[in-house]
């Protein structure tokens, strides 16, 4: 677990096994307190309780690392790193409470999951966002994602080269 101080919102990785120790309650209840429409972001579907219940149980096994951005022991913003192991490539999902936003949490979320990431040595990070989601691809642009449309939906991905995979040119 790492954890630094972000203005006055503290950010702290959870990685690997130390996901699973992580509050069931205080997930749901950030995934309940976004708007329906910051779900609907996130997920790109309607989630009712059930749904929300279902992701959080997937989370806390699935997950390879978490970031809570935390403020007075309540959940301000949340990013999810899932990896998967053929590639190995990982995806990221974030959500940030509607009051929280604008003020560099998704952004500062997301590098440490990108450095995460680098060292689990995934090759490919991606994120599915709406089209439509102006906030979510100014990010990801921002940390250098190329996107690609599909329909409503856009699929960014950040290819990462590892230090040793650089060759010199002969
Ligand atoms: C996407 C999201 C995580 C961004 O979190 P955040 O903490 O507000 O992000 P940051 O403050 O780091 O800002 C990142 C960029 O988004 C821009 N931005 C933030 N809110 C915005 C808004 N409402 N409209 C347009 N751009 C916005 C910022 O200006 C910044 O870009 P810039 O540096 O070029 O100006 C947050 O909006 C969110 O939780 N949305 C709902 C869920 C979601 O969309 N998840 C993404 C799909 S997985």
């Amino acid at each position: 677990m790492i954890a630094f101080a972000h203005a006055k919102v503290c950010l702290t990785a959870f990685v690997g096994s130390h996901v699973a120790g992580v509050s069931r309650d205080l997930l749901t209840e950030h995934f309940l307190t976004l708007s329906d429409e910051g779900r609907f972001q996130r997920f790109l579907r309607r989630m009712d309780t059930e749904a929300i219940d279902a992701h959080v149980e997937h989370l806390l096994a699935d997950a390879h690392a978490l970031i809570i951005a935390s403020q007075s022991n309540r959940i301000r913003g949340l990013a999810e790193l899932y990896i998967s192991l053929q590639e190995p490539s990982a995806e990221v999902g974030l959500s940030v409470l509607e009051r929280h936003q604008g003020q560099g949490i998704g952004t500062s979320m997301t590098t440490m999951l990108i450095r995460i990431a680098e060292h689990a040595r995934c090759t490919a990070l991606s994120a599915v966002t709406l089209m439509e989601n102006s906030a979510a691809r100014a990010l990801l642009k921002n940390l250098g994602f190329r996107q690609r449309g599909s329909g409503e939906e856009c699929h960014a991905t950040l290819l990462m080269q590892h230090s040793d995979d650089s060759r010199v040119p002969n």
